[in-house]
């Protein structure tokens, strides 16, 4: 098998809490980049601008190569050349090659290169992660299909919670996730090394998961949850399922703004450094969970000092629980109860939600 072409296929946030903490629409939204789906529904829900910036150029290629989709295809041809819906090769190849015809020259090779296997899957099942979850759901098989199938048409909050508790959970689950996300066995095949390196030994990732499965579940309507389908189900049953960017309205607000997604190959406390005063959102995934504390509180320290007041930060975590450094004071408060609220209802909840507020306070 191939290399994988870049580590996340689609945004693992749900932009509904983005949204909702950054008081869409307006704002200078600074966004770590990731699969591109993020800033993309940011855009949509009519923030004024989005910048994404990520460390990782291929992240970056993707980014830009979803963003150029509504540029060219329709947006059923997108879903299919995502692999989103279904489509034989053939076809995808054709519109794939549409798009890559209009990306920067530099740019097109290595999609280029690609094509048959971007193809024959869907360009997002090209993602380490998703070829990860991938295979695990075939491990899963027809009773898996079932049951997440019985979930994502149960009619009430109420219903999923039965089907969860009667055909999902169990000790059988438990110990296929401890042993699916247990670090030897993760690490490298589904997840860059660098996103685990700071998790506390032997906290069990898998135990972890399964803790917040049943919010994932039953907290939210399942037959609207983009991220609950494609993880169990492999694709999406239908247009209420979908990120809002790849959504109707959300395809025609961003062929309206001709797709004004600015993309930097650069760290995000040097893309707020560059810029004083010209964000006053910034979209931070879960990138605490890659860096060390100190590392973490200079790029606070950067954004309290960089983001035009008030500016609100969120960021969400996996692994590792740092909170802002001490010296920031006022310039930086964080509300727990709002994080806690949005994730409470994010449909992809396994992240804790930090959201801050930064001012302009003096110490
Ligand atoms: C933090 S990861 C999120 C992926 C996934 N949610 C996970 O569990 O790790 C999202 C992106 O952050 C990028 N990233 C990490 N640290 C960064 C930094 N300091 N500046 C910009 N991007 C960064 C990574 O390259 C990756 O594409």
């Amino acid at each position: 098998m191939t290399a994988p072409l870049f580590g996340f296929g689609t945004s693992q946030e749900d932009e509904r809490t983005e949204a909702t903490a950054f008081g869409l629409p307006g704002g200078r939204v600074l966004a770590v980049a990731g699969a591109g789906d993020l800033p993309l529904s940011l855009l949509a829900l009519g923030a004024e601008s989005v910048t994404a910036c990520d460390l990782d150029p291929a992240q970056l290629r993707l980014a830009r190569l979803k963003a150029t989709l509504p540029l060219v295809l329709d947006r059923h041809e997108a879903l299919r050349v995502l692999g989103l819906a279904p489509a034989g090769t053939g076809e995808r190849l054709r519109s794939l090659r549409r798009v890559t015809a209009a990306l920067p020259a530099g740019q097109r090779a290595l999609w280029e290169a690609h094509l048959p296997e971007l193809a024959r899957t869907g360009v997002v099942w090209a993602g380490r992660y998703e070829r990860y979850v991938r295979r695990l759901r075939r491990l899963g098989g027809p009773p898996l299909r079932r049951r997440a199938t019985a979930l994502v048409t149960a009619g009430s909050l109420a219903e999923q919670a039965r089907v969860f508790d009667e055909r999902i959970d169990g000790p059988v689950l438990a110990a296929v996730l401890r042993t699916a996300f247990h670090p030897a066995v993760y690490r490298g095949r589904g997840l860059d090394a660098r996103g685990l390196q700071h998790r506390e030994r032997g906290r069990s990732l898998g135990r972890q998961y399964h803790g917040d499965l049943r919010l994932w579940c039953t907290g939210t309507p399942a037959a609207e949850n983009f991220w609950l389908q494609w993880h169990l189900l492999g694709h999406p049953t239908g247009p209420a399922a979908l990120p809002v960017w790849l959504t109707e309205t959300g395809w025609q607000a961003l062929a309206a703004r001709e797709v004004a997604l600015g993309l930097e190959h650069r760290d995000v406390r040097d893309a707020l450094a560059a810029c004083p005063g010209r964000y006053d959102r910034l979209h931070l995934s879960n990138v605490s969970d890659w860096m060390d504390e100190q590392a973490f509180h200079r790029l606070l320290r950067t954004a309290a000092a960089s983001l035009r007041p008030p500016g609100r930060i969120v960021w969400r975590w996996l692994h590792v629980d740092r909170r802002p450094p001490a010296d920031l004071g006022d310039r930086l408060v964080v509300d727990p109860t709002l994080g806690e609220r949005l994730r409470l209802v994010d449909r992809f909840p396994f992240y804790r939600v930090v959201v801050a507020t930064t001012t302009d306070a003096r110490p």
